[in-house]
């Protein structure tokens, strides 16, 4: 059994998705967890601020989350031809803590889903250029949907079982 933690930068049909990966974590006998970015409301990161704030609203959960956690999903729509603010915005906070950021990210299995009003390519490149580059080892295999494409079982399957192994 493995515990797969699923993070979602926006509120709307990517939190559905990361709650339909979660709830397949579970009927496949794994522990999951769903933290929404859009939800923790993190203030947006500067240099100034990151040197001020003692106490960033939304890192401990975060931070613990991913370090409890045996490897993750994370979801989110395309915005721009990239990723949304609260995604970018997150890894820049956790990135400040040197330290961490190495145990956080480095060797650590993620997979990659998006909900967008198109295709959804570009934020998936996006999110395996950043993941890839902190040192996540990245799955090959990632999930597409929009409005008219759901996301399909058999792939959230077969990246929930990558993820677990
Ligand atoms: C600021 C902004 C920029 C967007 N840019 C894109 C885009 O470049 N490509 C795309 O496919 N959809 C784009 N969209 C549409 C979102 O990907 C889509 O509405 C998605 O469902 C939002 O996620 P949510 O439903 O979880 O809120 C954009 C939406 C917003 C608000």
């Amino acid at each position: 059994m493995a515990k797969i933690l699923m993070i979602t930068a926006t509120s709307d049909n990517n939190r559905v998705l990361a709650d339909k990966f979660a709830k397949t974590a579970e009927d496949m006998g794994h522990e999951s967890q769903v933290i929404d970015l859009a939800e923790l409301d993190m203030p947006m990161f500067t240099v100034a601020r990151s040197k001020e704030l003692e106490v960033v609203p939304g890192m401990k959960q975060l931070k613990e989350a991913i370090s409890s956690a045996d490897s993750m999903m994370v979801i989110a729509p395309e915005y721009n031809g990239s990723m949304p603010p609260t995604l970018n915005n997150a890894v820049a906070w956790l990135s400040t803590e040197w330290q961490d950021f190495r145990t956080l990210f480095n060797r650590r299995k993620v997979g990659l889903a998006t909900h967008s009003g198109g295709g959804g390519a570009h934020v998936i490149m996006a999110m395996r250029q950043m993941f890839s580059y902190l040192g996540c080892v990245v799955l090959g295999r990632n999930c597409i949907s929009n409005k008219n494409k759901e996301a399909n079982p058999e792939t959230i399957e077969d990246m929930l079982n990558q993820l677990a192994n």
